[in-house]
């Protein structure tokens, strides 16, 4: 048994997501590229490789990570470059893609040896949390005014509208590709590929992928355009683990557990957005607060029903733990990092790595 704090990956349950990426790429004709942002946990991107078309990137590391242990098609993108980066991104990238028209003109002469595009916001957007809103009131995400964009029509050849958010509905999409072409189509006409970004779940059970792929085949065909997907959580949804140990029981008007790892340092995300963890099947009479060991008060995973009375030494699986977790990781308290393990397609377990106190020390100075 591995030692828990883990997370596991399982490729089968990877595979689910793979097959569907391959599909919707088969029948669009789109390309899928993984958002590494999302997820970068490039042990099983040797896996990943055979479905999707390359990586995109948000960072130099992310751009030089995917060009390095992913390979294929290898697209930059960042809200902004420094001067001391930029022939070190364009040397790992395939395309790069400017978040505004200043970076566009002041990296042209360093960026100009590669395929350039430029971020459009269309100022529309999915998401119902400002803090992941890319068309929130005065946002920094990309260029929104055709007037302004036609102008630099000669330095670039496409270009990346993300503006979907954790959005699992087709109508909601549709619409807003609808309200695309209506604001963009002058630019859209003159572009050679457009990549729609991430954000949208259509690996999950109940979207409708036929219609999904006819949509980006017509728009594909409208514009003339080669399309590009990002999908960073669609990818990896529901593949992944945290494996983790009750270490102590407490009752303070509430039946608590508290387990060797901690939401603050291990799934940051649900924090930031203030979500409950998952656990499954979530079924039973006995109902647990689980939380976290770090010294947080609202350090809690949440609180779930299990089919018995857990006890110290009992282990608990949080689902859904490789989206905007793996890479979120931090050494807050010291408390020790999960290592990570795959289950391979034949149910054999292999841990990939193991963090040290060494890791922990290095990490700072
Ligand atoms: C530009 C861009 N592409 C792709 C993604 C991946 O989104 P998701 O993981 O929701 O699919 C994001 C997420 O923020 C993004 O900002």
């Amino acid at each position: 048994m591995i030692q828990t704090p883990y997370y596991l990956i399982d490729k089968s349950k990877l595979l689910r997501n793979m097959e569907k990426i391959a599909l919707l790429r088969e029948r669009s004709g789109a390309k899928a590229l993984l958002a590494l942002k999302c997820f970068a946990t490039w042990g099983v991107f040797d896996f990943m490789r055979d479905y999707m078309d390359g990586t995109t990137s948000s960072s130099l590391n992310e751009v030089r990570l995917g060009h390095e242990r992913f390979g294929k098609e290898t697209h930059a993108y960042s809200v902004a470059y420094a001067d001391y980066e930029i022939d070190e991104v364009v040397s790992h990238a395939d395309k790069i893609i400017f978040n505004s028209i200043g970076q566009l003109q002041r990296f042209e002469k360093q960026s100009a040896g590669i395929i350039r595009g430029l971020r459009l916001n269309p100022g529309v957007s999915s998401s119902t949390f400002d803090l992941a809103d890319p068309a929130r009131p005065f946002s920094r995400l990309g260029e929104w005014d055709v007037k302004q964009v036609e102008p630099v029509m000669d330095l670039i050849s496409g270009f990346m509208i993300h503006n979907n958010c954790e959005n699992g509905d087709f109508d909601l999409f549709d619409t807003m590709l609808g309200q695309i072409e209506e604001k963009f189509s002058p630019l859209l006409k003159k572009a050679e590929w457009v990549s729609l970004g991430g954000g949208i779940h259509f690996t999950g059970d109940a979207y409708p992928l036929e219609r999904f792929a006819e949509r980006l085949k017509r728009f594909a065909g409208d514009y003339g355009v080669q399309v590009y997907l990002e999908p960073g959580e669609a990818s990896i949804t529901r593949s992944t683990t945290l494996e983790v140990t009750v270490l102590d029981k407490l009752y303070n008007g509430k039946d608590l557990v508290v387990v060797d790892s901690s939401i603050e340092a291990h799934m940051l995300d649900l924090l930031i957005y203030r979500e409950n963890a998952k656990v499954s099947p979530n079924q039973g009479p006995h109902r647990y607060m689980v939380c976290g060991k770090s010294c947080l008060a609202g350090d809690i995973f949440g609180e779930f029903d299990f089919p018995s009375e857990l006890n110290v030494g009992d282990r608990i699986s949080i689902q859904d733990a490789a989206g905007y977790t793996m890479v979120k990781k931090n050494w807050f308290n010291g408390v020790k990092m999960p290592a990570i393990a795959i289950r391979e397609l034949d149910g054999s377990l292999r841990t990939v790595r193991e963090f040290s106190y060494t890791d922990y020390e290095q990490s700072l100075s």
